[in-house]
């Protein structure tokens, strides 16, 4: 037995290693792991609430990585670590950590200069953090809570509704964001920041 998974376009694919990191032995269908990371992503949620973050704790290491840990690491063991392996997105596993630790540096400067409007930053630190891809599943969710988090804990703005669909399963809702996603160049985010809105 075992989790056999099967991918939908714009899903990052585990390595066996990965896969043997499933804490929970008894899920078998995706069904049940999209479940069971949901329901663990919603304690993260929830301890986020009562939570007052600053832009220097937001855009810390130690941040990024307990948010990951906190969102799945009831189901997977590399929850809250580096990823050790090449995706077909993201950056070279080895040079995650430099890439890192320039986004936290240009975050900060946005917020301290306001250099873009709150929910361009959001969106810009979404999208650059996606596209390290630190960790070996769970960006795409993970880059969003963040986005969430800091339009909330930062300026005290409205969440957002990233399209008001499944973003989770194959879709309408989700074929937009990938589209925006792909637009999005580091420089041209006007359509992802929509979306986000939508
Ligand atoms: N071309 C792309 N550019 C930037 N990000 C992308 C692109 N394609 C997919 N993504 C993001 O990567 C995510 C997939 O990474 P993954 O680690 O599997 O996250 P999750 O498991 O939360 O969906 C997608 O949900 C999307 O957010
Ligand atoms: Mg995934």
């Amino acid at each position: 037995m075992g989790l056999n998974l099967t991918y939908t376009a714009g899903q990052t694919p585990l390595t066996a290693e990965e896969l043997d990191d499933l804490k929970i032995k008894t899920i078998s269908t995706r069904g049940d792991l999209d479940e069971l990371e949901q329901q663990n992503i919603e304690k993260a949620q929830e301890w986020l609430l009562s939570r007052k973050l600053s832009a220097d704790k937001i855009f810390s290491e130690d941040f990024i990585f307990e948010l990951h840990r906190r969102m799945l690491g009831e189901v997977w063991s590399w929850a809250g670590h580096t990823r050790r392996s090449n995706k077909n997105i993201g950056v070279d596993w080895t040079e995650i950590p430099i890439h890192l630790r320039n986004l936290l540096a240009d975050a900060k400067y946005w917020v301290a200069n306001q250099t873009f409007s709150n929910d361009h930053i959001a969106i810009l630190f979404k999208l650059r953090i996606v596209k390290i891809h630190c960790f070996p599943n769970g960006n795409g969710r993970h880059s969003r809570l963040m986005a969430d988090t800091i339009i909330e804990k930062i300026y005290g703005g409205e969440l957002f509704t990233w399209g008001s669909g499944n973003l989770i399963q194959k879709g309408q809702t989700r074929s937009n964001y990938l589209a925006a996603l792909k637009v999005g160049d580091g420089n041209s985010i006007g359509e992802l920041i929509k979306f986000a809105r939508s």
